[in-house]
């Protein structure tokens, strides 16, 4: 069903050196990480995970991702303890059924991501989700709409005049991530919703026909956190 657009959220990019303060109703507090120089060494940012944490840190084969796990989670720990006033490791954080981690109780809400360079960490007092991608030139784009994009986004990709096209497909990209991560589903809910493909409007939820995305309404917000970098972030009414 067609959904009315919804105002974005107001995104408030906050320093590193600031990890207190809850965010307002319609704001999105964004903390940018340039994942070469976090703000915290390995070692004080392990001290912020539960054990559960920690064997799930040791289990990752590689650096890279395991080193974007222990910063974001760390990270994030550091948030909702401030807010919360507990120690980062005692920041209650369970699990939806698709693997959404989420603050136990519900009083906040928060979301990651990561690239190989950078993570955004996002604060809300509602569902939120957040994405970012590298804007770079892809093999195959099109076969990527094809296997990810609904068949209207399809379409609008395909009207999209070549000059817009990579800019479209990367601000599609992130809006459909944030807005299946904030309602904490899976990419199988891709085809299940159409996204404004089009950069120079405003980013916006066009139609929902998965229930649990049309039974809420999802504000967008899409911007360049850092320069050649799409990021979007959806907010639930
Ligand atoms: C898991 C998924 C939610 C995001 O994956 P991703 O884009 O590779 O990863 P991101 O870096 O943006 O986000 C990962 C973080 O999201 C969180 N997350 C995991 N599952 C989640 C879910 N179901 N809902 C919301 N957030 C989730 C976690 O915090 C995770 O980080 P962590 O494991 O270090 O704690 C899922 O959408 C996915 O598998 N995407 C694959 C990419 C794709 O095909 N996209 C098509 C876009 S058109």
């Amino acid at each position: 069903m067609p959904s009315a657009p919804v105002p974005g959220p107001r995104v408030v990019h906050v320093p590193l050196t600031d990890l207190g303060g809850r965010p307002g109703v319609e704001e999105v507090r964004v903390w940018v990480v340039k994942l070469e120089y976090p703000p915290a060494n390995e070692a004080s940012l392990l001290a912020c995970l539960t054990a559960e944490e920690h064997d799930r840190a040791a289990r990752y084969k590689v650096a890279r991702p395991r080193h974007q796990f222990v910063t974001g989670r760390g990270l994030i720990r550091q948030i909702l303890g401030a807010c919360l006033g507990v120690r980062p490791a005692e920041v209650p954080i369970t699990y939806t059924g698709a693997g959404k981690p989420v603050l136990d109780g519900g009083e906040l809400h928060f979301n990651v991501t990561h690239t190989d360079a950078v993570a955004l960490l996002a604060l809300a007092t509602r569902p939120v989700g957040i994405d970012t991608e590298q804007v770079r030139d892809l093999a195959n784009p099109d076969g990527l709409v094809q296997r990810f994009f609904s068949p209207a986004e399809r379409e609008a990709y395909r009207n999209l005049p070549p000059q817009l096209k990579r800019a479209g497909f990367f601000h599609g990209w992130t809006c459909k991530e944030a807005v299946i991560k904030a309602a904490g589903l899976s990419v199988t809910c891709l085809e299940s919703f159409d996204v404004e493909l089009d950069p120079a409007r405003p980013p916006a939820v066009i139609a929902a026909r998965h229930a649990e995305l049309a039974d809420r309404r999802w504000g967008l917000a899409a911007w360049e956190p850092v320069p050649g970098f799409a990021a979007a972030v959806a907010l639930g009414e």
